[in-house]
């Protein structure tokens, strides 16, 4: 398979953990319901290609996201994997249910902005910490590992420019709350790389320091891998992904998918950093899934690969 050359630049990270999102950011906005069994095998392809943090589930309420509603028959099919397995945990009552089945890490997801936190918990922004709180001290207690999502650091799609200091102060509440790392979501796909680096800059002057910080970009507007490459260069050294590209948010219109994971495995490659991910094993595993879901892949690095290994395929054309 084709691989990038490899050109170190300077003032990188010398290893990159990639939190892959593809099983429940990328599927959570599919209408036509995928089978348990397939999200269960996509699981296991992505932790086969070398993947070690594969975000599987969420305990949300099914109504909520009903592509999500097996939550308690897939995690028993993938829960022996030597990966990380984090679940989303909107309440107690997601948490509880999380717990029960031995999950050993879980994420809360607020938002920076009011309207979003109505959209996507029906509750307002400090009601919903209000929510968290108690589940992060519990899952903590419970010796879980405890993510904090922070949504629409960027732009909002009805608020629209989202300012810092809104995003500031939810990360510092997460934190305070003893979340034990951050994600910066562009929900929307809206930020350019000036900007994360601003915001990067305001969390440390914040004295939230960048060893805490995971980025989540999605990619709306083709900025994801301009973004994370800013964030690199900040010292960001966990990037969300989601492989093939899958993805959007179902409470938020103008989210399409995330940073596709192999988009970002080639340039990390290339870029001499380490991710202990096999792209050729990844490629195939987004092939599958484009198969199960009736649609190629968006992903601009699954389509280059995967057409090069079908001309490698074709047996040579008589002159
Ligand atoms: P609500 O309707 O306000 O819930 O929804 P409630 O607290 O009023 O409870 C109503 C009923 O739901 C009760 O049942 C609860 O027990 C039940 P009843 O007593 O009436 O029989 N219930 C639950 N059942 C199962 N599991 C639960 C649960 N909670 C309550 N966990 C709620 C509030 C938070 C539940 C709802 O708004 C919800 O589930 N929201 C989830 C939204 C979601 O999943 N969004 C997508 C993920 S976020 C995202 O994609 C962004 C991210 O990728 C980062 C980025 O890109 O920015 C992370
Ligand atoms: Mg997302």
């Amino acid at each position: 398979m084709t691989l990038p050359m490899v050109v170190p630049a300077p003032d990188l990270p010398a290893r990159v953990r990639i939190h892959e999102v593809g099983a429940r950011d990328g599927l959570q906005n599919e209408k036509a319901t995928v089978p348990t069994a397939v999200k269960a095998e996509f699981i296991r392809r992505l932790a086969d290609a070398g993947l070690t943090t594969i975000e599987a589930t969420s305990f949300v309420h099914p109504k909520w996201v009903p592509q999500l509603a097996d939550a308690e028959e897939l995690f028993p099919l993938v829960s022996d994997l030597p990966a990380r397995l984090p679940v989303l945990v909107p309440n107690g009552r997601g948490l509880d249910r999380a717990l029960a089945l031995g999950a050993r890490q879980v994420a809360v997801f607020a938002s920076a902005t009011e309207s979003f936190a109505k959209a996507n918990l029906n509750r307002t922004l400090d009601e919903s910490l209000g929510v968290f709180e108690p589940v992060v001290r519990r899952a903590k207690d419970e010796g879980a590992h405890v993510r904090g999502y922070v949504s629409m650091c960027f732009g909002d799609p009805w608020e629209g420019a989202v300012p810092l200091h809104q995003v500031v102060r939810v990360c510092g509440a997460l934190l305070d709350m003893g979340c034990d790392e951050l994600s910066l979501g562009d929900t929307i796909g809206v930020a350019t790389p000036g900007h994360v680096l601003e915001l990067l800059a305001s969390l440390n002057e914040q004295r939230v320091p960048t060893n805490v910080l995971g980025v989540h970009f999605h990619d709306t507007y083709g900025q994801a891998l301009a973004n994370t490459l800013a964030a690199l260069q900040h010292g960001v050294t966990t990037v969300d992904a989601s492989a093939g590209g899958l993805g959007g948010c179902p409470f938020a219109r103008s989210a399409t998918g995330n940073l596709a994971t192999e988009d970002l495995v080639w340039m990390l490659q290339g870029l001499g950093i380490e991710t202990g991910v096999d792209l050729a094993a990844l490629v195939a595993t987004s092939t599958w899934m484009a198969e199960r879901l009736g649609r190629p892949s968006p992903s601009r690095t699954v389509r280059a690969l995967s057409h090069k290994d079908a001309q490698a395929a074709q047996p040579p054309q008589e002159k």
